[in-house]
């Protein structure tokens, strides 16, 4: 008979850990609506995700390297986009083009200082357990 097939919470496990959400230092979510996105016309903001996954897959950023990122459907800015907000500090960005990515990859996620010209606002979630 066939091995078993790893159940649910295994198949989980393993894309968790593909993530690389265990060594996590930031997390960049960037508005990039497939369809309708007000930020930006949607040619722009695909343009701006796929800069954003290649340059942080080529930086070593990606899984093991230490940044998330996820594609959202609307950052509730709608204006001046594309609009990105950076965890844990809370910083938000606006036209996220891939010469502004290009400067926030290398100056606020490897560098560790925000991007000040494309800074929108700012706002570190409180953290509950200290
Ligand atoms: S559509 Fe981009 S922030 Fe709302």
């Amino acid at each position: 008979m066939d091995e078993k097939l790893p159940d649910e919470a295994e198949r989980i496990a393993r894309k968790v850990a593909r993530a690389g959400i265990a060594v996590a230092r930031r997390h960049v979510f960037l508005c990039a609506d497939r369809e309708n996105p007000k930020c930006a016309d949607a040619d722009r903001a695909l343009q701006a995700w796929m800069h954003l996954k290649d340059g942080l897959r080529k930086r070593g950023l990606s899984e093991e390297g230490g940044v998330l990122r996820t594609r959202v459907g609307c950052l509730r800015i709608c204006e001046g986009g594309p609009i990105a907000v950076v965890y844990p500090e809370g910083i938000w960005y606006r036209a996220c083009d891939p010469d502004v990515l290009d400067r926030i990859m290398d100056e606020h996620l490897v560098g560790g200082r925000p991007v000040e010209e494309f800074v929108i606002a700012r706002r570190r979630l409180p953290d509950d357990e200290g």
